[in-house]
């Protein structure tokens, strides 16, 4: 192969972000995979705004049709989010031979399997790093860097929106109200804050982790789910008083043989690092039994964070498709394991 071509499907915020590395980057993204990497097509329904990237003529289209049925596009990313519309682009994308790189962690978490099993029986990618933790790279380290060890926890800050919420409310003293449309503004919610607020974009990430941490599939309604629009300033001023901060986490783990999980507002020391995570910050623990803990911190949401996860995808699956290998390990980590299944513990 003397090239790989990309396609994006979607061109918000995380697809400015995606479009812009893969230009600003070229050189050493080529030097990188062997090969260039070239952006052959964008489609939107807006094709007007203007996201401050110069790209060629003809580029943009308002047909996913030109995305899919383009011959030089090995690589789709779904970029659009929500469940229907970006579940059939994948899946039509997995028909026709083409890798898939994607960030959409609600319709992982809900059908992470079907697609998983769908892209094994094509013999295509499908790679999602970008679904948890915006830049940081959590999912390349519980399906590699970790994958020697059991996974005895998983403990963090998983969502950017709601994390900034909380530390204007903590460090300013306002309303949830009062925060919430800023947060909006700055580009890190979802299209529908509530995923944010009420925990289950949290959720959506958990379940992605423990698919992938315990080879099992997870029910995102056995996981426990509160969010944070119940929080008052003077929760937050009695936590303090006492020495603690009120952060929103995602907590998984292992126990006498089945898994808890859950998310809601948690109470943390002030002296504990999780504590320090500000902003559109995330940070996420992993406990290993050989490894122990490791703690990976960095911008959960955003263009550029997210767009970075999104290309390590594309580069993964370039290098793949340039040295001829077939799949990478990771999505294999959402095939069950059928010899000894845990179950999530659903909550009472
Ligand atoms: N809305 C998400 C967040 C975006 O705020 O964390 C990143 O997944």
């Amino acid at each position: 192969k003397s090239r790989v071509g990309v396609g994006i499907v979607g061109f918000g915020t995380v697809g400015t972000g995606v479009a812009r590395i893969l230009l600003d980057n070229a050189g050493l993204i080529r030097r990188r995979v062997g090969v260039p990497v070239e952006l052959i097509r964008i489609a939107d329904l807006d094709v007007a705004r203007d996201r401050g990237l110069s790209l060629p003529a003809g580029m943009l289209t308002q047909d996913s049709r030109q995305v899919l049925d383009d011959p030089d596009v090995d690589i789709v990313v779904e970029l659009i989010g929500g469940y229907e519309v970006a579940k059939h682009l994948i899946l039509e994308a997995i028909a026709k031979g083409k890798q898939v790189v994607t960030a959409n962690k609600a319709l992982l978490a809900v059908h992470g399997e079907e697609l998983y099993q769908a892209a094994s029986r094509q013999k295509v990618d499908l790679a999602f790093e970008a679904s948890v933790g915006g830049g940081i790279p959590i999912i390349r380290a519980l399906t590699e860097g970790l994958a020697a060890n059991r996974i005895l926890s998983i403990y963090g800050i998983i969502n950017g929106t709601s994390n900034y919420i909380l530390t204007r409310m903590t460090q300013e003293g306002l309303a949830f109200e009062e925060v919430l449309e800023e947060s909006k503004r700055a580009g890190y919610a979802e299209a529908d804050p509530t995923f944010d607020v009420e925990g289950i974009d949290s959720v959506h990430k958990l379940a992605i982790m423990v698919s992938l941490a315990y080879g099992t599939p997870v029910d995102v309604k056995d996981i426990y789910t509160e969010g944070i629009t119940k929080l008052t300033p003077l929760d937050i001023a009695y936590a303090k008083e006492f020495g603690y901060v009120i952060k929103l986490l995602g907590i998984a783990k292992l126990m006498e043989g089945e898994i808890e999980a859950r998310v809601h507002p948690t109470m943390i020391p002030v002296s504990s690092p999780i504590a320090q995570v500000h902003g559109v910050y995330n940070a996420i623990q992993v406990v290993g039994d050989a490894v122990g803990d490791v703690m990976l911190h960095g911008q959960g949401a955003g263009s550029m964070p997210t767009g970075s996860a999104v290309v390590s995808d594309i580069l993964s699956i370039a290098r793949n498709l340039v040295t001829g290998g077939v799949g990478r390990v990771p999505a294999a980590s959402f095939q069950p394991d059928q010899r000894r299944p845990l179950r999530v513990r659903p909550m009472a």
